[in-house]
Order: structure tokens, then C-alpha cells, then sequence
């Protein structure tokens, strides 16, 4: 099955099972709403290039393992937008959860992905114990403190913010949880798969910073200008465009450069090298020469 298929399939039935007996009809639907359709599915997309570049010997565990991660991810947007956050009203070209259906539901939208994600890797354990503990390990390391996404969004909370543990937290934590539970999913150490997480993850980074300065919203799908807007720091106002786009391209060559030995290493480069294009925005005219 292609790799977008094993994920859309994996996070449709985790979904499902949330969603059934005698569940508040408003509350189901917001968690749709929050999941499908998704966005690029990048992490997942990592996670599994990494398992299947590892022999992905336990494939039920690789996609509960993606579907986690990218319900993590969903409910990171879903409490970002909310007005307390970005007060963001789009997200992935519609309206952001708590203006399709109210803030109470936004937080508890984003609340139950996130305790979602633990269950569906639990429900995983007859296909490895062992396995799924190091992935919920691996999961809460990265979402919350001080590794993890809440970690990164507590930096915006205080007065001074230190802007490599910022976007390490934000961003970098998901990427790194993206190849570090590939590994574990196919019965490997994690260890070594940091580096290509931790790359990709400023890569990512750095590609955003760079979207939201150059993009409008209707190309992003979600409010632009955002980073100038709530004074962030950002990779465009430290570097200018330029000096972005070309730190870009070397965080991009040492990523791949990073991949550790594995039986299937050429083909996860090629994949890294697409998804790498895919983040890449163009760089305006301008700025060339
Ligand atoms: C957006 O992530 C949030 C950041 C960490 C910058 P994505 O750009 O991966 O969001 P979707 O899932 O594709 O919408
Ligand atoms: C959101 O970060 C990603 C999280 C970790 C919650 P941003 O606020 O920078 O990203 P966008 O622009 O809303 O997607
Ligand atoms: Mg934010
Ligand atoms: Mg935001």
C-alpha cells in the first residue's frame, strides 16, 4: 500500500474508534474536522520512509505509530489557533477549529487527539510491547516538557525567548519523534536517527519562516506575515531572505548527509531529498543574481 494510503487508512480507523457509542455528535465531528483533510502529513510520511528504510517488520505498529504522531501534530494547530495562541482563523485553507465550532470545543478538540495519540499506540501492544512503550516514550518526550511542543510554545511566554531551544521544541521535537519512532517501529535504536531529525526539523523550520514572509495567505492556507505580526523571532528577520534560503540548502545537504546506515539508506535519501523540494518555497526573482 503507498505510503499516503497506510496513513490516511491508519488515522481514519484510530478516529473512528473515538468516535463511537454515545459520543457528543459536536465534539466527533470537530475531530474530523481537526484531521481530515490533512495538511502535507510530513511527519508521518518520515516516520514511515524511516520504518520501511529499517525492514518495517511490524507494519499495524509503523501505522499506529504515524497515526499518533500526526494526532500530535493536529492538535498542536488546533490549541495554536486558538485566540490565547496565534488567534489564527485559518488553518489548512478552512476555517481553524474553534471559529468552525467554538473555543470550548477547540480545547477539548485538541485534548482528545493528544490523549488519542496514547491510545492508539496502546492499542498497538500484540504486535510488540516492548516496541510500543519506547514509542509512547519517544511521543511524550517530544509534545511536551522540557523536550516538546508544549515546551516550545511556553518559550513565547516568557521575556526573553532563546531562539535555537524555541524552534528545537516547536518544531524540531515532532521531526525528531518522525525518525526516532520509525526506528523503533521496525525494532531498531532510536539514538542514532536524531541528527536526521533534529535536521529536517530546522530545515522545516526555516522553510516556514520563509513561507510566511514570502507567501499570501490564500498560497499558505493559513494567515501569513504571521512571525512580523506577533514580533517572533524568525530565520528571515536574523538572516534576510538570502541568508535564509541559503542556510536552507545547508541544513537540507547535512540532513541527508546525517542518515545512518540502514538496508534501505538510498532510497530514504531520495525521499528526503523530495520532501525537502516539497518544504523549499520558490525564491522570488528579486533575490537572485
Ligand atoms: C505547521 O506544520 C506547523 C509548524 C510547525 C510550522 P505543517 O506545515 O506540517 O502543517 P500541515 O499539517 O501540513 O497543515
Ligand atoms: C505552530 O507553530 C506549530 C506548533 C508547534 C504548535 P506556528 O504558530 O509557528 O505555525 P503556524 O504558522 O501557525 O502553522
Ligand atoms: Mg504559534
Ligand atoms: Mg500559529
Amino acid at each position: 500500500m503507498p505510503v499516503t494510503q497506510r496513513i490516511e487508512s491508519a488515522v481514519i480507523a484510530a478516529l473512528q474508534a473515538s468516535q463511537s457509542g454515545a459520543a457528543p455528535e459536536k465534539l466527533a465531528n470537530s475531530l474530523s474536522y481537526a484531521c481530515l483533510p490533512g495538511g502535507a502529513r510530513i511527519r508521518p510520511t518520515i516516520l514511515l520512509s524511516v520504518a520501511m528504510a529499517c525492514g518495517d517488520d511490524a507494519p499495524p505498529l509503523t501505522d499506529a505509530a504515524a497515526a499518533a504522531l500526526e494526532f500530535i501534530h493536529c492538535a498542536s494547530l488546533v490549541h495554536d489557533d486558538l485566540p490565547c495562541f496565534d488567534d489564527a482563523d485559518l488553518r489548512r485553507g478552512k476555517s481553524s477549529v474553534h471559529k468552525a465550532f467554538s473555543e470550548p470545543l477547540a480545547v477539548l478538540t485538541g485534548d482528545s487527539l493528544i490523549i488519542l495519540a496514547f491510545e492508539t499506540l496502546a492499542r498497538a501492544m500484540p504486535y510488540g510491547a516492548d516496541r510500543v512503550a519506547q514509542l509512547v516514550l519517544a511521543l511524550a518526550n517530544r509534545s511536551g516538557m522540557p523536550n516538546g511542543i508544549c515546551a516550545g510554545q511556553g518559550w513565547e511566554s516568557e521575556p526573553e525567548i532563546d531562539l535555537g531551544a524555541y524552534h528545537r521544541s516547536k518544531t524540531g521535537a515532532l521531526f525528531i519523534a518522525a525518525t526516532q519512532m520509525g526506528a523503533i517501529s521496525a525494532g531498531h535504536e532510536p539514538e542514532p536517527w536524531y541528527d536526521l531529525g533534529a535536521l529536517i526539523g530546522e530545515a522545516f523550520q526555516v522553510a516556514d519562516d520563509l513561507r510566511d514572509a514570502l507567501l499570501d495567505a490564500d498560497t499558505l492556507g493559513k494567515p501569513a506575515g504571521q512571525d512580523d505580526l506577533h514580533g517572533r523571532p524568525n530565520a528571515v528577520a536574523q538572516l534576510g531572505v538570502k541568508g535564509a534560503f541559503t542556510h536552507l540548502s545547508d541544513i537540507l545537504g547535512g540532513a541527508i548527509a546525517s542518515i545512518p546506515s540502514c538496508p534501505g539508506e538510498a532510497a530514504l535519501a531520495k525521499i528526503v531529498s523530495l520532501q525537502a523540494e516539497r518544504i523549499m518555497p520558490a525564491m522570488p526573482a528579486k533575490y537572485k543574481a
